[in-house]
């Protein structure tokens, strides 16, 4: 199988990553924080180390402002009934998840209000046009970093820049960029950074996280048990355990570190420059093909690895079977759960056809999507 669905979940892991998730279920699958035998604090010692090696990736100097969740969704959810309430106002854009999207809709029930800023046909946010939207009770401002169907990269520094100028918390969805492109927390004005585990950052599935800048409370949407000052009936306040109750993922998060571990060892910068040559290499062949519509900016420096096709009028998902039927290339078709960005780009209807590289990603994979589209446009 050709594996273009990285966007979706990064496919195959690294080595070390099923080594690492093996071992924690074989060896010591105990509960961390709880009980204080030798594989309890073995497991306590792997989340620190997946925290740990987070806080490096993304340059926090304290990795307890780095708390788990179960998917990039959960931190989302986390982030924003966390932080707005009744008579708020919150800003995002058109490009934007379900993930942000439906969690708001929920919270306009209850009187949140919302402004979705525009994109243009590429999916380019212009930060002038948040500020403009800009309230007396704005709380919130939030973007993706990368859109899931355009691959287009936000101006998350310039859009930060405005937030901090107004006080407004700012939170960036990170789905496709959190283990692809550099972000650092501690330059960056990102107060809440949303991230899957298991996409770029090569870890298994059930695993997210978010970052909670320094002196931000956000109210949480669970409370329980977290191991920590067991005597009292009230949730601690203190990080991570506000966030993290009830048992947590320990073999996917051990995954996880050993998937950041490849990433630092391997170079992230290595990594990018890897998947943005199959990149071009992928849209230079697309462009010589006829019929084919490519969305999102021609610069690969403006996008992330996400590259959503068209073939004519033909129906996307229609194409997506074939890939996959004839070709035993793995793509998604139809709408991406961002039906607000496909209206931005004009596919509501048509949807598209994405594929999107990996860091396992081959150049004879790509050469033989190229060709497959190709056929499938004649
Ligand atoms: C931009 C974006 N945000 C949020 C999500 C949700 O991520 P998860 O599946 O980890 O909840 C996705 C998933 O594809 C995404 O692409």
């Amino acid at each position: 199988m050709i594996y273009m669905d990285n966007a979706a979940t990064s496919w195959p892991k690294p080595h070390g990553v099923y080594k690492a998730v093996d071992k924690c279920m074989k060896k010591y699958g105990a509960n961390p924080g709880r009980s204080g035998h030798k594989m309890a604090i073995e497991a306590g010692n792997i989340v620190l180390y997946t925290r740990e090696n987070l806080g490096k990736l993304f340059n926090v100097s304290d990795p307890f402002q780095i708390i788990f969740t179960c998917n990039a969704t959960d931190s989302l959810n986390l982030a924003i009934k966390g932080t707005l309430k009744e008579g708020d106002h919150v800003i995002t854009t058109s490009m934007e998840h379900n993930s942000v999207v439906r969690p708001l809709k929920e919270l306009e029930k209850a009187g949140v209000k919302i402004t979705f800023v525009k994109a243009n046909q590429e999916g380019i946010i212009d930060p002038e046009d948040i500020k403009k939207a800009i309230k007396s009770n704005t709380r919130l401002i939030i973007s993706t970093h990368a859109s899931n169907v355009t691959g287009t990269i936000m101006p998350i520094e310039h859009i930060g820049t405005i937030a901090k100028e107004y006080g407004i918390s700012f939170l960036v969805d990170a789905a496709q960029t959190a283990g692809l492109l550099p972000i650092d927390l501690a330059r960056l004005p990102i107060d809440m950074l949303a991230f899957p585990g298991h996409k770029s950052l090569l870890g298994p599935q059930g695993t997210g996280g978010l970052y909670i800048r320094d002196g931000l409370s956000l109210d949480p949407l669970r409370q329980g048990g977290t191991g920590s000052q067991s005597e009292s009936l009230i949730q601690p306040i203190f990080m991570p355990d506000r966030y993290e109750s009830g048992t947590i993922n320990t073999p996917g998060i051990a995954g996880l570190g050993a998937g950041i571990d490849y990433i630092l060892t391997k170079g992230q910068k290595d990594i990018l420059i890897h998947e943005r040559m199959l990149l071009q290499m992928f849209l230079d062949g697309l462009a010589t093909i006829q019929g084919v519509t490519i969305y999102g900016p021609k610069d690969i420096n403006r996008r992330a690895g996400v590259v959503s096709i068209n073939i004519d009028e033909k129906d996307s998902s229609e194409m997506a079977n074939l890939l996959d039927e004839r070709y035993n290339i793995a793509t998604r078709g139809g709408l991406h759960c961002a039906p607000l960005a496909h209206n931005t780009i004009g596919t509501l209807k048509q949807g598209t056809v994405r594929f999107s590289i990996g860091p396992f990603t081959t150049k004879r994979e790509i050469k033989k999507c190229i060709n497959a589209i190709y056929q499938l446009s004649r």
